[in-house]
């Protein structure tokens, strides 16, 4: 039996690598798939062989993270219930793409993963798995009886650790649960878990700043920054050419800086339950404001609400896990052809915790202010007159309805 597992090198995955390779008699391939959580990567080879791997692959999937994943999720403005711009929702995809092709690749025929019974992740995960090898099948460990009763909690984990001389460094426990990568950090759970709990006090320093700072301790003055788009993409910030990685990156430094992106909710997780987040997405949200912003100028009017109309829809597909689904894929052709002549500049300001609109413009502007103006419009595409029709033929049937409710 082969098995691939999802890998970190933490406490908890070097505690999965061993059981299941006990429990399951198993080769056990570690994959470390690195998606810009800035993970300590060095000796991460030696540790996972030292903790019973048979092989490590380690990836650098951040490229690709950002062109065939963030940018096409910031085309469709895919934002869950308003405010979660799917950090973590997004990642899993991919990481569980890049999984089953090592489980091909290997010929192994299970994936494995750390992921709880209650949580999104692991639909994700196991959604992905379903999508592009359904003949491969999934270990969960935490949802396995066996498993939950023999580390009931942490201490249970390092004890065994020390038994098996797996190396992992004890590092102090944050309460709560964290997940990081190129689009945002996530934590759940813990302290977190009371909704009144106030995670924005910046006496919390060194818990919820880890990408960004908190807007009462940004700089005083706003910063202007320059994001130039080409069909819905970003390309150039402060008029340098990036790849989309290196637009994250820069973006990430840039809100991080003025505590932009900042988010606190409770949100709906799909298996059901109520769940609180804090959320840090500097770059990510700096990227949909300024992409709405080009959209504003450049987007025919009835494109747009169509697509508008389809955000949620798009965003629960991700938030769920439907990432390589059919209605995803079909929901994506009709975003990426809304984005056509979304290009131009955005200026902005980003000033302690806000993101600040300074200016738009584009070459496919569908802004006449010749048409707009309130004074004499030389261009004669809009006659004053045509509006009295238009008024009354739409107000036709209000008109009707008013005058059978006055009769009884
Ligand atoms: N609630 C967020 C989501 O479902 C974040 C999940 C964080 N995952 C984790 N393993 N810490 O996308
Ligand atoms: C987990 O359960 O592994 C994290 C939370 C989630 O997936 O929603």
């Amino acid at each position: 039996k082969k098995i691939v597992l999802a890998y970190s090198g933490g406490l908890d995955t070097s505690v999965l690598l061993s059981w299941i390779k006990e429990t399951y008699n198993a080769e056990v391939i570690a994959f470390c798939a690195n998606v810009g959580q800035d993970d300590e990567l060095k000796g991460l080879n030696a540790k996972a062989k030292k903790t019973g791997a048979s092989k490590i692959y380690i990836d650098d999937l951040q490229e690709e993270f950002a062109t065939d994943f963030i940018y096409p999720m910031i085309q469709a403005g895919a934002i869950y219930e308003g405010q979660y711009f799917l950090g973590t929702s997004i990642a899993r995809p991919l990481i569980a793409k890049r999984m089953v092709e090592i489980a091909k690749a290997e010929k192994a025929g299970f994936i494995a993963h750390g992921a709880t019974g209650k949580g999104n992740d692991q639909v994700r995960f196991e959604l992905t798995a379903a999508a592009l090898a359904p003949e491969i099948e999934t270990i969960a460990p935490w949802r396995d009886e066996r498993f939950r009763t023999q580390f009931p909690g942490r201490a249970e984990m390092i004890a065994y650790c020390e038994e098996k001389k797996i190396p992992v460094q004890a590092s102090a426990k944050k309460p709560f649960s964290m997940d990081r990568n190129l689009l945002h950090i996530s934590y759940e759970a813990g302290i977190l878990e009371d909704p009144w709990f106030d995670a924005s006090d910046p006496k919390y320093k060194g818990y919820f700043n880890t990408l960004s700072v908190f807007p009462e301790e940004a700089p005083d003055k706003a910063e202007t920054i320059i994001l130039e788009f080409e069909k819905g993409n970003c390309i150039a910030v402060n008029g340098k050419l990036l790849s989309p990685l290196g637009v994250m990156k820069l973006l990430n430094k840039l809100g991080g800086k003025h505590g932009v992106g900042r988010v606190d909710m409770v949100e709906n997780r799909f298996v059901g339950m109520k769940s609180r987040g804090v959320y840090e997405t500097p770059g990510g949200s700096i990227l949909h404001f300024a992409h709405r912003q080009i959209e504003s100028l450049t987007m025919d009017r009835e494109v747009m609400h169509l697509r508008d109309s389809l955000i949620p829809k798009y965003a629960t597909l991700v938030y769920n896990g439907f990432w390589y689904a059919p209605e995803r894929l079909a929901l994506q052709a009709l975003v990426t052809e809304s984005q056509q002549k979304v290009s131009g500049t955005v200026r902005l300001k980003l000033y302690k915790g806000n993101i600040i609109p300074a200016g738009r413009k584009s070459i496919y502007s569908l802004y006449n202010p010749q048409i707009a103006t309130m004074e004499a419009d030389p261009t004669k595409a809009y006659n004053q007159d045509d509006a009295t029709g238009f008024i009354r033929l739409n107000g036709l049937r209000l008109r009707t309805g008013a005058l059978r409710d006055r009769k009884k």
